[in-house]
């Protein structure tokens, strides 16, 4: 029996991946950018077996047996086993796979990016694979393929029609910016009601705004944005971070039907964080949401105590806005 255990960090996008050019090889209509966070605090932790006594591939999630008959993970297991270099039977052995994730699953907290980038990482080693593994997570899920680097990630949206040039790198490793923490703010934790695969084919089928900004305004901001890192501008990083986040959630609602991710709470938080920034009179702290009502702080160490007394203050744990925050460091790798 062979067995591979990984982890692979959660990721939270700073510049959003929101539209596929191509549906079935995950191909994005623009560049994006994310920090992958502590793995030892939101991670995905996934052990693969194979065995020539199996007589099927199988897959647990959480505990619980899940179908394997899955497109995006036929076409993840497909690839690695067509690309692994093993070549003495073992190949052809069946494959048992067990995933666990210690946050919620599918509230926005990207848990597929994990799983997809752990269960690639963890299955290339098994089959001895030598090729990019960001190309192959991203065949389970677009954002996984960013979750395979620690630190800060882009992900190159790239030209070829086959899609052999859209792959991650890494910008820079989490110690280069330190002092960068993020605080979850968990506002719901329930299924998500449109998942973002659903919601964001239909941008691409009814927005103009999505025309728009994948060509008008993300080549820019993605541009500024990896210099902001490199040069850890905190400002212009949290302004960017801020805009980019509002955009994709208008283009979410310039989709039709529209796909509505934000509640009252989320609503509320953003104007707290730009209440308190401009009280401060700097952009001390910058809010982003995926596609869910969760809210992602991304702050300097500093910073924390003070934005933590603020959101205690407004939103006091226990209260029907129910908030529950989760505290997080950047560093990261597999
Ligand atoms: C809003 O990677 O979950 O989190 O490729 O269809 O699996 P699929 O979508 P997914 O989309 C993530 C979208 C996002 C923004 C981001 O992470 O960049």
């Amino acid at each position: 029996m062979n067995i591979v255990t990984c982890t692979a960090p959660v990721n939270i996008a700073v510049i959003k991946y929101w539209g596929k050019r191509n549906e079935a090889l995950i191909l994005p209509i623009n560049d994006s950018i994310s920090a992958s966070l502590d793995v030892a605090q939101l991670c995905a932790k996934t052990t693969v077996m194979s065995c020539p006594t199996f007589d099927s591939d199988r897959i647990w999630l959480n505990g619980r047996e899940e179908s394997i008959d899955n497109e995006r993970l036929q076409s993840c297991i497909r690839n690695i086993k067509r690309q692994g270099t093993l070549s003495t039977g073992m190949e052809k052995w069946k494959v048992h796979i067990c995933s666990i994730n210690n946050f919620p699953t599918a509230a926005g907290l990207a848990s597929s990016a994990a799983g997809y980038a752990c269960l690639s990482t963890a299955l290339a080693k098994l089959y001895k694979v030598n090729n990019d593994i960001s190309a192959i997570a991203r065949t389970g899920s677009g954002s996984a393929c960013r979750s395979v680097f620690g630190g800060f990630v882009r992900w190159y949206m790239g030209v070829d029609a086959e899609g052999t040039d859209s792959i991650a790198k890494q910008i820079v490793p989490a110690s280069h910016w330190p002092e960068m923490r993020i605080i979850i703010l968990v506002v719901d934790d329930l299924r998500k009601k449109i998942s973002s695969a659903i919601g964001m084919q239909r941008s691409v089928q009814t927005s103009e705004l999505l025309r728009y900004r994948a060509e008008h305004c993300v080549p820019k901001r993605i541009e500024e944005m990896h210099q902001a890192i490199i040069h850890k501008n905190f400002e212009k990083f949290a302004e960017l971070t801020i805009k980019d986040s509002n955009q994709m959630h208008a283009v979410c609602l310039d989709t039709y039907p529209p796909c509505s991710y934000l509640t009252d709470v989320s609503h509320a938080i953003s104007d707290l964080i730009h209440a308190y920034n401009n009280a401060v009179h700097s952009t001390k702290v910058a809010y982003t949401n995926d596609a869910g009502p969760n809210t992602v702080l991304y702050l300097l160490e500093k910073n924390v105590p003070e934005i933590v007394g603020v959101l205690q203050h407004f939103f006091p744990p226990g209260n029907d806005q129910n908030i529950d925050y989760i505290r997080g460091n950047l560093p990261s790798g597999i």
